[in-house]
């Protein structure tokens, strides 16, 4: 017979490596995790009514933090949360690096959440106004280069809402369809609408047709990845062309090249889709130069 305590936290492989001495941020103060209570009236626990932004440092900067600032600040308008809890989270992102141990070397994420606060539940924002609940941790990412050899994807329909541009934290679509992915022995879904490719569960897609790099163009269907961006960015200046028209599905199936792109999952090359090898089955030669040119651009 074993014994067990309930009270006790299990450690698993994905416990981040600061977890004993977490420091996270919660409501304007830096607090032990254990220190944390949210109230179950918070509109992010029983409606799911809040937004959240993912900024990655390496050896203690962080990568396009002025975008990430800019795209929360955008998620907390079109959501209408008041703004101006944003103003002094630029701080917040360094300072939990600091004090968890990440401010000068390593590879370290940021999370940080918004909702619209405590209030009974109605779906109707709140009359009392109350002040948005702020939360932000961070933690250690894989490195680079972990899934440098490929990983598989499958295809699910797409059956999120129709404002997939506000970065929401009610991800219940994506969870299931990165489920069934794992549940498939892949790595990411990418979801399909109206017949095209969208992008993936929690990354950016993109296919590589000849010489052409494509993905689909921003709109209220996907989010605006700040790492699709900075791919974008340097595939141009590198002088690759890049086109903004998504896959359809038929073309899918012939597509030289695929890769996702994310704040913690890089640069990763998509080798099979739905079981079937794309192409050669191993990551294909533009993926490999934007891989690079990606880690140039961050210098990493
Ligand atoms: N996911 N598309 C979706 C649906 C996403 O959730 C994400 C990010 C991306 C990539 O965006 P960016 O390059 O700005 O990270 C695209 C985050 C990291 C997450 O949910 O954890």
């Amino acid at each position: 017979m074993t014994t067990s305590s309930v009270a006790e936290a299990p450690i698993t492989s994905s416990t981040p490596a600061a977890a004993v001495s977490e420091v996270v941020y919660f409501d304007g103060r830096y607090v032990a995790k254990s220190e944390v209570h949210v109230s179950p009236d918070d509109r992010g626990f029983l409606l799911g009514d809040g937004i959240y932004e993912v900024a990655a440092a390496y050896d203690g900067r962080f990568v396009a933090l002025d975008r990430h600032m800019d795209r929360l600040r955008r998620s907390l308008v079109e959501a209408r949360i008041d703004g101006d809890v944003a103003d002094p989270l630029e701080t917040v992102f360094q300072e939990l690096l600091d004090r968890n141990g990440f401010g000068e070397s390593g590879k370290a994420m940021v999370y940080l959440q918004v909702t619209r606060g405590v209030a009974p539940r109605t779906h109707a924002f709140p009359k009392s106004h109350p002040r948005p609940t702020v939360y932000a941790y961070a933690a250690s990412f894989a490195a680079m280069g972990d899934l440098a050899a490929g990983v598989g994807a499958i295809t699910r329909p797409d059956i999120r809402w129709s404002r997939c541009d506000i970065k929401v934290i009610s991800l219940i679509a994506n969870c299931m369809a990165n489920q069934e992915a794992k549940e498939a022995g892949a790595f990411e879904a990418i979801l399909i609408r109206d017949g095209v490719a969208l992008e993936g569960t929690h990354t950016s897609f993109f296919a590589v047709v000849g010489d052409v790099v494509r993905t689909a163009p921003l709109s209220n269907l996907i989010l605006p990845g700040i790492t699709r961006e900075l791919v974008i960015e340097a595939a141009e200046r590198d002088g690759i062309r890049v086109v903004l028209e998504p896959l359809s599905v038929d073309e899918l199936q012939s597509a030289d090249e695929m890769f996702i792109t994310g704040t913690t999952t890089e640069v990763v090359p998509i080798v099979t889709l739905d079981g079937n090898p794309v192409k050669s089955g191993s990551p294909g030669e533009m993926t490999k130069r934007l891989m690079q040119l990606y880690r140039d651009a961050i210098r990493v």
